[in-house]
This record gives C-alpha cells, structure tokens and sequence, in this order.
C-alpha cells in the first residue's frame, strides 16, 4: 500500500447498502491504490465460476444433478444443503452448521434454499430423462425425498437457464415488462400451497419500499444482525474462491478490496442513510415486485416456496428478465405483519419478496463443489 494512501478518507466517502453492499462504494473504492488490491485478480475466480456452469455431462451421475442443484439461489449464499443418492432418487437435507440464526431464527429462509435446490435438481433429472417429484418428510429437522422414474428426456427453458441465473443486484433499466411475459411468470411460478402476486405500478413498489426501509433500519440497528452478514461477506477473489461460499463484492459490481480493509470499511459505511437511497434507486428502476406466500407456515411450505420461486427465476432468466431479492419486510416479525395487512392476505405469512427488470448481468456467484455437499444416506 502507498503511504500516502488513506483508507478511512476513502472509506468515509463511500456509501453502501446491506447484502448487496457496496454498490454504491465503488467509486471510492476505486480509489484504492492498485497495491492495496493485490487479490484483484479475477482470472481464476472467473475460470472457476464458468466450470461451476459448464454444460452437464454425457450420461451423467449423481454428482452432475448435484452441481445443477447447488446453482440455486440460497440466503447469504451459505449453501445450506447435503445431498444423499437414494435407491431411486435422492435426499436432500439441511446442514444446520450453515444457518443464519440472526437473520433467520426460524430457518424459513434456509428450508425455502432447500426448496429452490430441489427444484434445480428436479428440472436437470427430468432434462435427462429421469422426471421425478419430490416431498418434505419432517422427521428430525426434516428434508426432502425426491424420487425418480424413467422418462424422455425434457430440455425445457427452465433446464437451458440453471447455468444462466443470477441474483441481479443492481439498479434496472426501469423498462416494463409486458403482460403476456408477466404471465408466462405467473403460469412457471404455479405451485400447490403457494400463491405468487406480481405488484406493478409506482405507487405499490414505493409502499413496498417503505416497509424495505423499515425493515432494513430495524435489522442496521442490531449488531449481532451486521456480524453475522459480514462473516458472510467475501471481500476478494481470492477469498471468495478459497472458502466457494458467501457474498462476493463484485457480484454486486463492486471493486475487490483486501479482506482487512473491507471488514473494516463494511462497519464504517453502512449507514441508514446510504441504504435507503439505494433502495430507493433500486425499487424505482424495478419493472415490477413478486411477493410468495405458502399456504402454511411451516418447513413443507417454505420447500414449496422456495420451487416455485425457483421456477419463477429460471423462467425470468429465460426470458431475459433480472430478479433480486429484497427480503427485509418479511424478516423483521412486527414489520412482516403490517406487510401482511398491507397485502391483505389475513394471517398468511409473506415469505419472499423478489423484484423484477431489465439489466445487464453481474458476475456469477461461487459454488462448493459437488463432493464436498455428497454425504452417504
Ligand atoms: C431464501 C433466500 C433469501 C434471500 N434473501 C436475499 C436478500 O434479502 N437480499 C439479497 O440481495 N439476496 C437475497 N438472496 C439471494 C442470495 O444472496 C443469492 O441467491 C446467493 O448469494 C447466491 O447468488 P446467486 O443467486 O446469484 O446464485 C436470498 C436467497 C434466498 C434463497
């Protein structure tokens, strides 16, 4: 590092913004001398990110539909999941080493992961032949059984965007979606227990962004919430690609910065202020939001959330349309339930909110490997 570089000037400066932080520090950190970026380099990183991706294999074994499935989208991207082959199918069980208790004391939004992997894995069997259905069994802390049959082969859209999909978190081109898209959202998003509603129009996405902010300042002002999201957070290439979990910066299009210099810069610049500026910007650049509700709130129906919210990703993808998650109304229990009352949807809870639009892509997110999530049934 120069010597005459200052990183709390430049940390000072920056703004920032909760899981998708450091959207808006990156001008700032640009200004980060190059020396103090040593770990900048994202050749391997990129290298790694495309394997991760790469077409499924000819005849492909177990581990393959595994790699499909761990491609799902999950919270802070701890992967929060442990496959098993079974006979005629598979397991699919939590790892209760990898949750979030802060954020998600009930483990909503890890079962809601399970879900979203089952579903991958559902799409890439029948892809190959071997269509199947899956069921939450909740003995012990539950999972999901999914069994498999013999078929044809079904290459759907959905199969074709495993590879492609990506939480987009960054400010849209504000671009609307058209009702026949909107409805080809709907008709993937179709889910026994589940009800999806798509809110559109200023008025409703600033009403939603009011309880974003209040849930996000609620969730700022507790310590153990900022800890634990930064434990999640990977600052560098090289630490994304060492540890293959957690939340890179530059997936949220942010320079990669020395991992002491981020923890520290994380605590400095996470202000209320710059959160909820961003969200402003991000909501009013949004084409759209889509809210999912399970029936029941209960582990079986987080599963069932978390496909179809999976299916609605995978269709978007297909479509070209970007999502991302802004979760806060539904994480914080008394701002969840004004939520609720504001959806008017009684006593159900609401489960995920998604936002939906146009934009370029960000760079791909990290994976474990296949072996490392392969236990023994
Ligand atoms: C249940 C659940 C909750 C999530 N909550 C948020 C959230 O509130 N904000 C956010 O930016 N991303 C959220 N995500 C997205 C994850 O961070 C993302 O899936 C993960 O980092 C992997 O990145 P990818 O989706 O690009 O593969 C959530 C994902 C899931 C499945």
């Amino acid at each position: 590092m120069k010597p005459d570089f200052d990183p709390w000037q430049a940390i000072t400066a920056a703004q920032t913004s909760r899981r998708n932080f450091l959207v808006h520090t990156s001008a700032a950190v640009a200004t980060l001398p190059l020396a103090a970026c040593s770990s900048n380099d994202m050749t391997e990183y990129d290298a790694a990110a495309a394997a991760l991706r790469a077409p499924m294999a000819a005849n492909p074994g177990f581990a393959e539909l595994v790699r499909f499935a761990t491609l799902a989208p999950n919270g802070h991207n701890t992967q929060p999941w442990r496959f098993a082959a079974l006979p005629a199918g598979a397991r699919i069980l939590p790892d209760l080493a990898r949750r979030t208790p802060v954020v998600d004391p009930d483990d909503h939004h890890l079962f809601i992961s399970l879900g979203c992997a089952t579903e991958n894995f559902l799409i890439a069997s029948a892809a190959q032949g071997r269509p199947g259905a899956a069921a939450f069994v909740g003995s012990d802390a539950g999972h999901v059984d999914i069994d498999l049959a013999d078929g044809r082969p079904q290459a759907s859209s959905l199969y074709q965007a495993i590879t492609k999909r990506q939480s987009t978190r960054s400010i849209y081109d504000g671009q609307a979606v058209s009702t026949e898209k909107l409805n080809l959202l709907e008709t993937a998003a179709r889910t026994e227990g589940v009800t999806m509603l798509i809110l559109t129009g200023r008025t409703k996405l600033d009403a939603i962004l009011d309880f974003v902010v209040r849930g996000n300042d609620t969730q700022m002002d507790n310590p153990h919430f900022v800890d634990e999201l930064r434990n999640w957070i990977r600052f560098n290439p090289a630490q994304a690609l060492s540890l293959r979990d957690g939340l890179f910066s530059k997936c949220s299009g942010n320079a990669a910065i020395p991992s002491w210099i981020g923890e520290r810069f994380f605590g400095m610049v996470f202000t209320k202020a710059a959160e909820d500026k961003k969200y402003t910007a991000q909501m009013h650049s949004s084409a759209g939001v889509a809210i999912f509700i399970g029936d029941k709130a209960d582990k079986d129906h987080w599963v069932r959330v978390g496909r179809s919210f999976q299916r609605f990703a995978l269709q978007a993808t297909a479509l070209g349309i970007r999502h991302a998650m802004v979760n806060q109304p539904v994480e914080v229990p008394n701002v969840r339930s004004e939520f609720a009352r504001w959806l008017e949807i009684g006593n159900q809870r609401p489960d995920l909110v998604v936002r939906f639009g146009y934009a370029p892509p960000m760079p791909m997110s990290m994976r474990r490997p296949s072996a490392a999530v392969i236990i023994k049934a």
